[in-house]
């Protein structure tokens, strides 16, 4: 029994993932960016979209915020909803990574073992957990959809670092840091991911 569901069998074809990674020339994975609304996870997911296509790369973004207006559009952000959104998107996440693609998924994904459930679903070495290490007071100063601001007048509930928690990462990949002190634009954190790519041969 798989789910809910009994007698379901699973069907192989021999165009597998190898076989697809041949064909793109490069390695299938999923780039997972954490953090608060407002780090810059869009920004650095799109500067990196387009860094990765610039080499030839075949990447594909799944934005929190795209995804909750069509599968995710039944979902809240309590976090029993929560945890489903990101169940969800680690499952597409894991369909596109099979396919041979470089998912980049952009989501505050608040919890860590949302984000751990995440990466038990990949193959080792195939899920590249990214944090957006930027201060509450940064990302509230930026303020870009003016979201903050309502969260703090109470016009919305359960916003993410106002009234819900942000669990950081505790090991993951990589950790994109921007602050008063230390300044780097969209672009140089995705320059940073390139290299890792580079460095651990996720591109040939
Ligand atoms: S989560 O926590 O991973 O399920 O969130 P995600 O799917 O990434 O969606 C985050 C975007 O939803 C908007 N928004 C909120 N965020 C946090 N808390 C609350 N309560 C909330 N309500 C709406 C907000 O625009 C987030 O976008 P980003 O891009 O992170 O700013």
């Amino acid at each position: 029994t798989i789910g809910n569901s009994t007698n379901i069998m699973w069907h192989g074809c021999p165009v597998d993932k190898v076989e697809r990674q041949k064909l793109l020339k490069q390695k299938g994975c999923v780039i997972w960016i954490t953090g608060l609304s407002g780090s810059g996870k869009s920004s650095v997911a799109c500067a990196l979209s387009q860094s990765l296509h610039c080499r030839g790369k075949l990447s594909y973004i799944l934005d929190g915020d795209n995804v909750r207006h069509g599968l995710n559009r039944d979902l809240s952000f309590k976090a029993e909803d929560r945890a489903e959104n990101i169940r969800r998107v680690g499952e597409v996440a894991k369909l596109f990574a099979d396919a041979g693609l470089i998912c980049i998924a952009s989501l505050i994904s608040p919890y860590r073992r949302d984000r751990d459930a995440c990466r038990a679903l990949l193959p080792e070495g195939s899920f590249i957990e990214v944090f957006m290490d930027v201060p509450l007071q940064v990302c509230e100063a930026r303020d870009p959809k003016g979201l903050y601001k309502l969260a703090r007048a109470g016009k919305i509930e359960g916003f993410t670092g106002i009234h819900d928690p942000y669990e950081p990462p505790l090991n993951c990949e990589i950790v994109l840091e921007h602050s008063e002190e230390v300044c780097a634009s969209p672009r140089d954190m995705a320059e940073k991911v390139i290299h890792y790519l580079e460095e651990n041969g996720y591109l040939q």
